[in-house]
């Protein structure tokens, strides 16, 4: 298993660049399974979850070609309507390509899902939704089969504003004659990107942003074309609040405002300044910061849960107490216990986390266990005496490429061994 080394004390300053979306290239590559017409898309992130996703679509057919930084898809010859266990298992969005796969096919037969252990991550809404457009579902030995030949437009209400299953339905409903309509559902970015990505190539998808979504079935999607997914906010987030934590000045490109407003109205009292201009942020730091003194997760456009890993390192050095409730995965503080190693002072209870600032952490041995929380912990390292290890690399290639690199050309003192 690889590591990351990490010898904390760097202020960071230079300039970054946000790379794409981990969380809209994968719904879009499960997207490009409606079209058997060339897509090429863009800026395509080199992060493992996504070259997994490419093995998902050519496993089922598909053709996926690399070339410095576009990615070709040709979905022409699709030749199965099955993902398997070792193929599903290891990333959550390969349960989107049930839909896609769904509106190709009229069947499917995927195994369930995997991705970070950050709580039960049950797939219910999904089916509830599949079942709303007239699918009919076996769910057994690990697989969910689908029979689609009767499907037809629904309407389907959401528990709760799931992301992955408002992108699976959509993607079911692309291609299903008549209108279905989505109430209740996600309004992420992520989700806006993957329908203008549909509407592209000839879908009619509605109100993407809105907590209610209207898509009318085509027959067929008819264009080919060129894409450039949004950039990752989570990555952009995780850059900010690492400058907060190091000190020093960096621009941050690609950093989309509207992306990104409950993390700014979180930090707009920091002692930094932040000024943003054509999708540059531009950070300034001015000594140690405040705490913040509460943070709750919430669905878009509230506190993304995918920064509450880092939000926790960052309050670990700051002045004062910080509350961090986590509201959407009932085991997302697998970073607490690790930090703490570092000398943080946190306490969990439940879904809550109270984090009483320290001046220092200290370097030590730590273990990822998750994508974010692992991010967590080299961020710690960046500011913590001595040397940092952090152990299972692999948890934070999902999401992040060549970490080492977006750090160390930042200044900070980090390798990966
Ligand atoms: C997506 O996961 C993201 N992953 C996650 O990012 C992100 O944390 C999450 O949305 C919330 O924003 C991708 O897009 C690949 P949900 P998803 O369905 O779709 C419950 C990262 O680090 N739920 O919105 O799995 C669920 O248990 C990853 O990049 C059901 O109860 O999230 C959770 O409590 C981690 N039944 C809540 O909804 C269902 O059928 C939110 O889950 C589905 C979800």
């Amino acid at each position: 298993m690889e590591k990351y080394i990490i010898k904390g004390g760097k202020k960071l300053s230079g300039t970054a660049c946000v790379t794409s979306a981990k969380n809209a290239y994968l719904p879009i590559l499960a997207g490009s399974l409606l079209n058997d017409n060339k897509i090429l898309l863009k800026k395509c992130p080199k992060y493992a979850d996504v070259l997994k996703m490419c093995d998902i679509v050519e496993n089922l057919g598909g053709k996926t070609l690399l070339e410095g930084n576009e990615l070709e898809i040709d979905c022409s010859n699709l030749n199965s309507y099955i993902i398997p266990h070792d193929l599903a298992s290891v990333i959550r969005s390969s349960i989107f390509s049930l839909g896609s796969i769904l509106g190709r096919f009229k069947k499917a037969k995927v195994a369930y899902p995997g991705g970070c252990e950050i709580g039960a991550r049950p797939i219910d809404l999904h089916l509830k939704g599949l079942k709303a457009l007239n699918v009919k579902i076996v769910d057994k030995h690990g697989y969910i089969s689908c029979d689609g030949r009767n499907m037809k437009g629904g309407v389907v209400n959401l528990d709760f504003p799931s992301v992955g299953a408002t992108e699976n339905i959509m993607l079911a409903a692309v291609l299903t004659k008549g209108e279905t309509k989505i109430i209740n559902c996600a309004k992420e970015p992520e989700i806006v990107d993957l329908a203008n990505f549909l509407n592209m190539q000839g879908a009619k998808i509605y109100g993407a942003g809105t907590s209610v979504i209207r898509i009318e079935g085509v027959k067929k999607l008819t264009n080919s074309i060129e894409y450039e997914p949004i950039p990752d906010r989570i990555i952009a987030g995780t850059l900010l609040l690492s400058g907060l934590m190091t000190g020093g000045e960096i621009q941050i490109k690609r950093f989309k405002q509207e992306h990104n407003m409950a993390l700014l109205e979180k930090v707009k009292n920091s002692s930094c300044t932040i000024c943003i201009k054509d999708d540059i942020l531009h950070l300034k730091v001015e000594g140690r910061q405040k705490a913040i003194s509460k943070i709750e997760t919430m669905p878009f456009p509230g506190f993304p849960t995918d920064l509450q890993a880092q939000m926790v390192a960052c309050q670990a050095v700051s002045k004062g107490t910080s509350i961090i409730v986590e509201n959407l995965f009932e085991t997302r503080f697998k970073h607490v216990p690790e930090l703490v190693k570092m000398g943080a002072k946190i306490t969990v209870s439940g879904r809550t986390a109270v984090v009483r600032g320290v001046e220092k952490l200290y370097g030590a041995e730590v273990n990822a266990q998750d994508l974010r929380g692992g991010a967590a912990l080299v961020m710690a390292g960046l500011v913590a005496e001595g040397y940092t290890t952090v152990n299972n690399a692999n948890h934070i290639d999902r999401g992040y490429y060549k970490l080492e690199n977006l750090f160390g050309n930042l200044g900070a003192e980090i390798e990966r061994i």
